[in-house]
Parts: structure tokens; sequence; C-alpha cells
């Protein structure tokens, strides 16, 4: 199966993303994580943050992920996949079977607190455009699968209600 984490940037995608992969490992089954930040490091390096763009970027992390489930593995992605149209793309490339989304929320307040990155920071000096949630969009997902709240949930307990969803959701589509 592919679960496809949406959130805002630092919302805790990538942090779940790969606790959800050690544990998946630990079982036993054969996992990859596809991750915005890399694969706009090398794949998607030539795309930005026109909507445009995020939907290129979408779509070509969409058919590798259905590349990879195709042949047995599960998959992660994390990308921020900010409006519906892009999470639809996302599950009609995939398949509706395989597709399931997971809502990683948390308020744009408590993720500029966070700033992991220090991208808010810029984002408030003018030095990036396009910043999702201040200068872009960002839709509520409404087709979402599970919801993980990152605000209230350790990431301990985050990651162990994405195991069991993911488990759950290997049984019923067998
Ligand atoms: S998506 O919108 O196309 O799904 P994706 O998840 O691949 O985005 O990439 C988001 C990451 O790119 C963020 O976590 C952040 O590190 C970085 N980034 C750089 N510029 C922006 C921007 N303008 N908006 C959002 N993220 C940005």
């Amino acid at each position: 199966m592919v679960i496809w984490l949406t959130g805002l940037s630092g919302a805790g995608k990538t942090t779940l993303a790969t606790e959800l992969e050690k544990k998946i490992i630990a079982l036993g089954h054969h996992v990859i994580l596809l991750d915005g930040d890399i694969i706009r490091n090398g794949l998607n390096s030539n795309l930005g943050f026109t909507e445009q763009d995020r939907i290129e970027n979408i779509r070509r992390a969409a058919e590798v992920a259905k590349l990879f489930n195709d042949k047995g593995f599960s998959v992660i992605c994390s990308f921020i996949t900010p409006l519906n149209r892009m999470r639809a793309l996302a599950k009609a490339i995939i398949g509706v079977q395989n597709f399931t989304e997971v809502f990683v929320d948390c308020s744009i307040e408590t993720c500029e607190k966070r700033d992991v990155k220090g991208l808010y920071k810029k984002v408030r000096l003018n030095q990036i455009d396009n910043f999702t949630g201040i200068s872009a969009g960002f839709e509520k997902p409404i087709h979402h699968d599970l919801v993980i709240d990152t605000e209230k949930n350790s990431v301990e307990y985050s990651t162990g209600l994405l195991l069991d969803f993911y488990v759950e959701n290997l049984k019923k589509n067998k």
C-alpha cells in the first residue's frame, strides 16, 4: 500500500515517515520512503513552488510510488501536497485500492514556532515566495483516511497510530 502524508512544512511528516519506515522494516516488509525535500534535490530539482510545479512534483512522485508499489513495496510518501486536486491526482495515479491519505495536522502557528529548517524566518524576511500556509494556499484535506495531530501527540504515539493504520489496511487489501 501507499501511505501519502500531507501537511504543512514543519507539521512532522518527515519525522513520522522516517519512524514508520523503521517499524515497517522491522515487520520484514519491503518499504521505501519518498520525501519531498529529497525528491526535490534530485529527480525534481528543476521544479519550484508554483502551483504548476507542485502538480508536476506530485505527479512524478506518485508515478515513482506506483512503480515501487506494483513491485510489492509499501511506499510512504511525504509531501506537503497542499491542494485537494493534487491529492486526487496522486490517488488517481496510484489507484484507489492502494492509496491512503494521512493528514499530518498541526497549526501554522506551531509549525512557525518549531521552524525546524529556519524557513518560516526566511519567509518573514521576504526571502522565500509562495510559501505554503503563508503566501501560498493549503487546503484542509477532505478525503483523508486518517488524521494525526502532531500538536497534541508525541512522535512515539503518532507512529503507533500510523503503524496500526498500516497493518489494518494491509489486512483489508488482502
Ligand atoms: S509540495 O507542495 O510540492 O508537495 P514538497 O513537500 O515537495 O512540496 O516540498 C516541501 C519542502 O520544500 C518543505 O518542507 C521545505 O523544506 C521546502 N520549501 C522550500 N520552499 C518552499 C515553499 N515556498 N513552500 C513550501 N515548502 C518549501
